[in-house]
Formats: structure tokens, sequence, C-alpha cells
């Protein structure tokens, strides 16, 4: 069980909280040649479901993780937050989108070196201009829920891989974000490792209902979801129930 963390609540359950629509991502790859990637992408996604994005190497899961996370645009289509298309925000709103709304767990933890396990996790925070002792206070809950009380003072390289990527889940979730991103988040953990990120992410969504989609080579996490999108050749080649 998590403990009754004061600031970190639950979110409110309502219906879908994401439409992707018919998105196309082509890569320019020479002067007028390009790659397409994504070839026309539609899925839903409910308040505190998780989502697993499954598929070969190559075909374009970073991508549409990117593209859900308003890291980059689309050719044509658009992804649906309440309703409102994010690719027709005004730059604003699109800032306040990537730092509010949603999370991102990146493969490499891209943590900033010079900074502590605890300045890395507030900093969304201090960018968002929130309120110094309500980010601190959380920053410290944030880590104690990761298993990292004892680390908010150690650098990264002054942690291992598994903690880095601990740090890195909590700095994503330090602003509440409706949806948390996680593309191969135990990419590069050892088992046991990846296997207690993998709990803390589940647990996360079970117990605050966090709205997760998780890209992921891994056939057992993928199972765990409560649905997994299959890409094949730039298509949802399956959007099924995972088998339990
Ligand atoms: N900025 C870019 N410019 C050109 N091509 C790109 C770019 N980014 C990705 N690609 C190409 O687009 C395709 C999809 O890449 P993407 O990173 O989304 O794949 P992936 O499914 O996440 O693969 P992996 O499982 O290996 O992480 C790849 O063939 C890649 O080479
Ligand atoms: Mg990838």
């Amino acid at each position: 069980m998590l403990p009754n963390w004061t600031l970190l609540k639950p979110c409110d359950m309502s219906d879908k909280i994401l439409k992707v629509i018919d998105l196309h991502k082509r890569y320019p790859t020479g002067r007028s040649a390009w790659l397409p990637v994504l070839k026309g992408i539609d899925f839903e996604v409910e308040e505190g479901q998780i989502i697993a994005i499954v598929g070969p190497s190559g075909v374009g899961k970073s991508t549409l993780l990117h593209l859900i996370g308003a890291l980059d645009r689309p050719n044509q289509g658009g992804v649906e937050i309440d309703g409102e298309n994010i690719f027709r925000f005004d730059f604003n709103k699109l800032a306040s989108y990537r730092n509010k709304t949603i999370g991102f767990v990146f493969q490499f933890h891209h943590l900033l070196p010079e900074f502590s396990a605890l300045e890395n996790i507030i900093m969304p925070a201090m960018i968002g201009g929130e309120e110094r002792t309500a980010f601190m206070q959380r920053g410290h809950e944030l880590l104690s829920l990761v298993g990292l009380a004892q680390r908010a003072h150690h650098r990264p390289r002054e942690l291992s891989g598994g903690e880095q990527q601990r740090v890195a889940v909590a700095r994503a979730l330090v602003n509440h974000p409706r949806l948390l991103l996680a593309d191969e988040p135990s990419g590069n953990l050892d088992m046991q490792s990846a296997e207690s990120l993998h709990d803390l992410l589940w647990q996360l969504s079970r117990e605050l209902k966090q709205t997760l989609i998780v890209v992921t080579h891994n056939r057992d996490l993928a199972e765990r979801s409560d649905r997994v999108v299959e890409l094949y050749d730039g298509k949802i080649l399956r959007n099924r129930k995972p088998q339990r």
C-alpha cells in the first residue's frame, strides 16, 4: 500500500482522457525523400488506464509517444486531451501541456548531472512557477514514494541505474500529470531493478489512478496492462485486452 500522501492526490476518474486520431508522421530522409513511420494511428485512453504500446524496433513507438507528449508535430491527424487538439494550442498552452499535463519517463533517464536527486525531481515544479514550500515538500514525498528518501542529495552519478530511473519517475510525477508517458523505462536495467520499477509504476496507476502509456519490449509487462496496442508497419495491428 502507498502511504496516505498529503500532496499526491488520486486523479479524478472521468471518461476518455486522450484520443489519438488518424496520426501520421513521416521523416525527411533526403531532398525530396520521406520515410513514412506512422500511417494513421487511432486509439483512446481512459483515465486511470495502463496502455502498453508494443511492436518491433523501428516501428514508431517512440515517435508516437513523442507526438502524444507534444515533443514533435505530426504530418496529419491530432491528439486530443479532454476534447482539445494539442496541436492547435498556442505556444503558452503547449508549454503548459508539456509541463503540467504530461509526465515523461525516457529510456535513458536524462537527469541533470550537476543537480541532486531532490533538485532534479523538483525542477519541473520550479519551472512551472509554483511556491517553493509546496514543491519542496512534494519533492521529499516523492523521494519516499520511490524508496529513495536516503538519497535526496546524491547526484545522478552517485545513484545506481535503477535508482536513477526511480528519480526520473518521481520527476515525471512532480506536477501531478494527468498522463504519464514512459518509453521503455526499464530497458537499461537488470531484471530485479526492472521488476521493482514496473511494480512502482503499476502501484501508482492502481492506487493513485495515474493514467499511464508505456512503451515496452517486455511481454510480461505488456500483459499486465489494461490494453495492449500492437504496432506494425505504421499501423495498429491489434488493440486488445491483455492475455492473463
Ligand atoms: N528524427 C528522425 N529523422 C529521421 N528518421 C527518424 C527520426 N526519428 C526516428 N526515425 C526513424 O523512424 C523510425 C521509427 O523510430 P522510433 O524511434 O519511433 O522507433 P521505435 O519503435 O521506438 O524503435 P525502438 O524499439 O528501437 O526504440 C525508425 O526507422 C527511425 O530510424
Ligand atoms: Mg523507441
